[in-house]
């Protein structure tokens, strides 16, 4: 575990040093969480250290990111449990600054603004939310940037789940307009049997809430359901269905373009469905706020 910034280059170049599996450069990779991790944090440590010759995860609960002082201060912090958990997935080093080490003297001035994309959806109900995504991932992406090898840049990737959608599509934009030097890899989601998104949040939902929170899953499902039989994607049904269970209060339901998020044309919702998409839904049940995505695809 590396607790301050000035300690993190050090550590991941002697572990390339000592991981290469031979000539030419080697592959690091980085996993960002705010811990509390889960089976799904996992999925995204499992695949660093398939593909990568080093891996390193963040955790770090990033205040930039939280419009809400409370969800930030009850946000759970489990840093021992999280470490056993990354070095059982294989992950090689854990970055777990505090805050005053990754924001000394307090919060930047200068900030990642996230643009247009980032207005929407999530952003709508979390103003200033994916700036302070981008600052954090920034930063991030900086100190754990590998250096070169036998006149080579190693190999850099930076994973995130497809849990947050639209968190990956502001980061793959962000790359691209900033010009990180870093692969964006996005892992599908990990849901429980019945279907419940992986969530840190979850611990707060009440037996009952958990319960009605499978509406979700059940509505992305009912598209995913259209799409493989290339029926209309209208998402009024999907809809309805969460609607019916009053537990569940719906913020938004939409089926969209994946890079985008832009919502697909009128006409594609009333006539057969061919190509690919992304239905996404979020929704306050008891005290949480949920999100959740499907991708669609016509068979
Ligand atoms: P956090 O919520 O801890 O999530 C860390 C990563 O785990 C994110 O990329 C998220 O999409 C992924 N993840 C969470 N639940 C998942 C699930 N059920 N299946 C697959 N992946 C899942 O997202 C953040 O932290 C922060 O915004 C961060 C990127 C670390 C910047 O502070």
């Amino acid at each position: 575990i590396v607790r301050t910034r000035a300690e993190l280059q050090p550590a991941i170049a002697r572990h390339l040093a000592a991981k290469r599996r031979g000539p030419g450069a080697p592959a690091l990779g980085l996993v960002p969480t705010m811990g509390a991790l889960h089976a799904g944090h996992r999925a995204l440590a499992e695949a660093a250290v398939a593909q990568n010759d080093v891996v390193v995860a963040s955790v770090f609960v990033n205040p930039l990111q939280f419009g809400d002082a409370t969800d930030l201060e009850r946000y759970p912090r489990t840093l021992d449990a999280d470490a056993a958990l990354l070095a059982e997935a294989g992950v090689d080093l854990v970055f777990a600054p505090d805050v005053e080490e990754m924001y000394p003297g307090g919060e930047p001035e200068v900030r990642v603004a996230a643009g247009p994309l980032a207005q929407k959806w999530e952003g709508a109900s979390r103003p200033g939310h994916f700036d302070g995504v981008c600052t954090v991932v920034s930063k991030l992406l900086h100190l754990a940037m590998p250096g070169g090898f036998d006149g080579a840049r190693a190999a850099y990737r930076a994973y995130f789940g497809q849990k947050d959608a639209q968190q990956v599509a502001v980061v793959r934009r962000m790359v691209q307009d900033l010009d990180f030097p870093v692969e964006i890899v996005a892992v599908p989601i990990v849901r429980d049997p019945d279907g419940l998104a992986l969530s840190s949040r979850n611990r707060f939902l009440s037996g009952q809430e958990r319960d009605a929170a499978l509406v979700l899953s059940r509505a992305l499902g009912l598209l995913e359901d259209r799409a493989r039989a290339h029926e209309p994607l209208n998402p009024d049904d999907a809809e309805a269905l969460i609607r019916s269970q009053p537990l569940v209060e719906l913020d938004y339901l939409d089926v969209v373009d994946t890079d985008t998020l832009e919502p697909l044309a009128f006409a594609c919702r009333e006539t057969p469905f061919t190509g690919e998409a992304l239905a996404i839904v979020a929704a306050a049940v008891g005290p949480v706020r949920l999100i959740d995505n499907m991708p669609l695809r016509a068979r």
